[in-house]
């Protein structure tokens, strides 16, 4: 999924190249400054998650996950936020208004609360693997541990 919402994002970022590139007025005229915002955060945020994503899957064999439910968990969440975040930025510049982006933009603030919590559900994880184990860790522990 990583690579492709990466292959997905980056394609957009060629479409606005182009849309530069033949000076297209729905995209560059002031009038339509929202969208160009808009879109180029779609394709900035929409590139990075993708880059999380494929981070997220290379780090995943690393952390002690405390049940597989977890994982999925923090995997669905940052699934989520890698389309609903640049999603909702696309969408509000669909139809937006003269200063305003389109209703398409509350997508945005569901996205980076799921991230958030993806994200906090990761460093939690992290945390608890980087602690030594009694058989792992300090020797005093493990005796203490068969006391
Ligand atoms: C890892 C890869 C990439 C990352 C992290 C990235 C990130 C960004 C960011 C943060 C911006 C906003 C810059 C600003 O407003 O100051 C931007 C704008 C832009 N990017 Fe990318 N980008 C990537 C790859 C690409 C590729 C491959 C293309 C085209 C083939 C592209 C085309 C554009 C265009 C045209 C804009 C300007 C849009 C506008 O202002 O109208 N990007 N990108």
């Amino acid at each position: 999924m990583g690579w492709l919402l990466l292959l997905l994002f980056l394609s957009l970022g060629a479409v606005l190249e182009t849309l530069h590139g033949f000076k297209v007025g729905f995209y560059l005229d002031p009038a339509h400054r929202v969208r160009r915002e808009m879109w180029t955060l779609a394709h900035a945020h929409g590139t990075l998650l993708a880059l999380v994503q494929i981070a997220f899957a290379c780090g995943v064999q690393r952390f002690a996950w405390r049940s597989p439910g977890r994982l999925r968990l923090a995997s669905f969440l940052l699934l989520d936020a890698a389309v609903l975040l640049p999603g909702g930025f696309f969408l509000g510049g669909i139809g937006h208004a003269e200063g305003d982006p389109s209703y398409g933009v509350l997508l945005v603030p569901v996205g980076a609360t799921l991230l958030l919590v993806a994200v906090a559900l990761i460093v939690l994880e992290a945390w608890r693997s980087s602690r030594p184990t009694p058989e792992a860790g300090h020797p005093s522990a493990s005796k203490e541990s068969k006391r």
